[in-house]
């Protein structure tokens, strides 16, 4: 028996909008007090940023919590893994100074995104043209759609270079048919991708774990886990803005499939917020701001995706989608980020309610004909020109986000446990709900 005595405590960090809510940061801040730091869905899809010492450094498949020395940092099999992009982001580590050789643990049952995955989301993305998804072009949808459809190539298959061959093959005769044939494209030289994948094979081999054993027995032991989300809820395969999603769960039960462990482990899921919010790729977005507002936001946010360096689209902040990303997730705590970026606005915007034909909606809806046609309905505060990055308390920021946050909190009764003022790992405060349950 475990005894649950005096343990650790166990998080997951969800992005609770379209991603990019500054979930890198807080991964990084939280690992500190952790052991173990797991990925669990999505792939090089991601762009997660880690500011320190005026250093930036950008993630994709590698938790954030890499940064801290000694912390285990796990890949687990909810992520479909890019093989090639992965030695690109140990190099890059490697070169930082981070030694991932001997922090990062993969799982053997996590899929392998191979190249014939990216050119075909490529080749698809160019093929639906005005209807296209906006993806990264990173390869995450097929990846997704052979992990399901049983024709996925997991890690463990590497091992058994006989195996793999056969399995490529036959799985290359369709890929390579469908290139050639539909999307009048290259097809993919099969004994190069053996050849490459085995040769890096080699080089992580004494990373690979049967990870539902090696997690077990570190939690047993007492070492405690942040699981940390990619993409965010309202890119999730099931509750997002369907079919303008990512092809994982990111929310909250991607963490128990995406790892092999159970929801007993945990004790905390912390939802990451923006104080507004923004999107890329394509997609109905409710409050997404026209000019010239959107860009003096993206300027001042340098709101540019990580990945693919595409404009962020800007909005407001929306409390019907928040409140719907807290209910599926079961927030116990909110970490807002980037209110800094709101300073010097007139005044700040934020959704309620939606304008559906006439009626007033607060459900984030199904369809995605319906929420296409809902229109935002705002309740303003006024805006503050303080610069709030340089403060050293969350009790000296300015009275009008004190009442801004405390809005949020009620509207979606979950407290705002982390407020994050700047890119840098230093710029935030911690234990804030009590400050603004006091307003
Ligand atoms: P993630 O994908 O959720 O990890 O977020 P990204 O790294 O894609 O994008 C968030 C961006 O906001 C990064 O450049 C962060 O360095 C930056 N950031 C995070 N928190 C804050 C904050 O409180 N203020 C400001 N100004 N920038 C922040
Ligand atoms: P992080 O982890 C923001 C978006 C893409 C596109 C849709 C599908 O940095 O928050 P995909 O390549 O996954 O098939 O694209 O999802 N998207 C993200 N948007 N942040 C991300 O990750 C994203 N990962 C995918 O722009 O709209
Ligand atoms: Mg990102």
């Amino acid at each position: 028996m475990v005894s649950f005595k005096n343990k650790k405590k166990n998080f997951i960090i969800i992005g609770a909008q379209w991603g990019d809510e500054g979930k890198a940061k807080m991964v990084d801040v939280l690992s500190e007090q952790v052991d173990l730091i797991a990925r669990y869905q999505g792939g090089s899809n991601a762009g997660h940023t880690v500011v320190t010492q005026n250093k930036k450094i950008v993630f994709h498949q590698i938790p954030s919590g890499i940064l801290r020395k000694n912390k285990i940092c796990i890949i687990g099999n909810g992520v479909v893994l890019d093989l090639i992009e992965l030695m690109t982001e140990i190099e890059y580590l490697e070169n930082c100074g981070v030694d991932v050789f001997n922090q990062l643990i993969i799982s053997d049952r996590t899929h392998i995104l191979l190249p014939y995955h990216r050119l075909l989301d490529q080749a698809r993305e160019n093929q639906k043209g005005g209807s296209k998804i906006g993806t990264t072009n990173r390869g995450i949808g097929p990846a997704y759609m052979d992990k399901m459809g049983r024709t996925g190539i997991r890690m463990i298959d590497l091992f058994e270079p006989s195996y793999f061959r056969k399995k490529l093959y036959s799985v290359v005769k369709e890929k390579n048919f469908l290139l050639r044939k539909y999307f009048q494209k290259s097809p993919i030289d099969v004994e190069k991708t053996i050849h490459d994948h085995l040769r890096i094979t080699k080089k992580i081999k004494l990373m690979v774990r049967n990870m539902p054993y090696f997690l077990e027995k570190k939690l047993s032991m007492g070492k405690n886990l942040l699981a940390e989300g990619a993409q965010g809820t309202l890119l999730d395969i099931d509750f997002g803005t369907y079919p303008y999603v990512t092809s994982s769960n990111a929310s909250v039960g991607g963490a128990c499939t995406g790892l092999g462990i159970g929801p007993k482990w945990f004790n905390d899921v912390y939802g990451v917020t923006k104080a507004y919010t923004t999107r890329v790729g394509e997609g109905p977005f409710p409050t997404e701001m026209g000019a010239p507002l959107d860009a003096i936001l993206r300027e001042k946010g340098a709101e540019f995706g990580a990945t693919t360096g595409r404009p962020r689209r800007c909005g407001w902040l929306d409390l019907v989608a928040l409140k719907y990303a807290c209910y599926v997730n079961g927030f116990s705590g909110l970490l807002l980020t980037k209110i800094d970026v709101l300073s010097s606005f007139e005044y700040v915007d934020v959704c309620v309610a939606y304008q559906y034909q006439g009626n007033l909606i607060t459900e984030m809806p199904s369809s995605l004909t319906v929420l296409s046609q809902c229109r935002p309905v705002y309740r303003r505060f006024e805006g503050w020109s303080s610069d709030i990055t340089k403060i050293t308390s969350a009790l000296e920021l300015p009275t009008q986000i004190k009442k801004y946050i405390q809005f949020i909190e009620k509207a979606v009764q979950v407290p705002i446990i982390w407020v994050s003022v700047g890119q840098d790992r230093k710029q935030i405060f911690k234990n804030t709900a009590s400050i603004f349950l006091k307003i």
